[in-house]
């Protein structure tokens, strides 16, 4: 199970058999007394659309709402319909300890501010372009900038990143969606300034075929970057 500020999420698979429902919602009471929490939840995929919905589904408390803190800044949204990948606190992480003193970043994925955070709270980035088309994480996003006080520093861009995402003004441009963010290298090599800067890409693949993915993506966003002429 993981916990989520006051949520506790089950694994998908967990206490479906006919004993454990029978037992009815006390057995959820329990559970959140031994944790020490107030809410349970049971996992489900996320969903493979573009927006990445959550599929957690509530076992006991009012609503799906999380204010969860980790590294000393606060992720609120509702955990029912913005997906939190707990594995991914490694990239949040690192996101918020490199050097952003001077940069403008384009985040073409911003989703509640899962890296926009890290960037503006601890890397200290001069601005950031968050791009977003899901109304529930823009909604907890903007919450989000208010509530450790950078919105200032953030332009929060709605819409379609391959339509929306602005043109030669990052130092570095953060593609965190998976499985793949293919369908926006070219967005975000036109997002990069002309005499170029730091991608982030992020994607699904397997350990062996990590070489090949890698010469596959160099060679690609050099074909881009030289279609654009840079
Ligand atoms: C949930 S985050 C990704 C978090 C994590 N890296 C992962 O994929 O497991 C990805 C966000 O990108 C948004 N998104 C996907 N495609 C988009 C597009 N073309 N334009 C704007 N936002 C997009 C989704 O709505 C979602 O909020």
């Amino acid at each position: 199970w993981e916990r989520i500020g006051d949520l506790v999420i089950l694994p998908g698979s967990s206490l479906r058999s006919e004993l454990w429902k029978s037992l009815g919602s006390p057995l959820w009471k329990i559970i959140a007394e031994c944790l020490g929490v107030t809410k349970v939840a049971r996992q489900g995929p996320v969903a493979s659309t573009g927006t990445r919905d959550s599929g957690v589904e509530m076992l006991l408390g009012e609503d799906g709402w999380v204010e969860h803190r980790e590294n000393a800044i606060l992720y609120c949204f509702d955990a029912t319909k913005c997906m939190f990948s707990s594995g991914n606190v490694t990239e949040r992480s690192r996101m918020g300890e490199l050097n952003c003193d001077n940069d403008v970043i384009v985040d073409l994925f911003a989703g509640i501010g899962y890296f926009v955070l890290p960037f503006l709270v601890r890397a200290r980035a001069k601005h950031v372009y968050a791009c977003e088309w899901n109304p529930h994480a823009l909604y907890a996003l903007r919450r989000n900038l208010r509530a450790s006080a950078v919105e200032k520093r953030c332009t929060v861009i709605e819409g379609d990143n391959r339509l929306t995402a602005p043109r030669e003004v990052a130092d570095r441009v953060c593609l965190g969606l998976l499985p793949s963010s293919e369908g926006s290298w070219a967005v975000a090599v036109r997002a990069l300034k002309s005499g170029g800067g730091i991608l982030h890409v992020h994607e699904n693949i397997k350990d062996v075929e990590e070489e090949d993915w890698i010469e596959y993506l160099t060679k690609s966003l050099q074909t881009l970057a030289n279609a654009q002429g840079s």
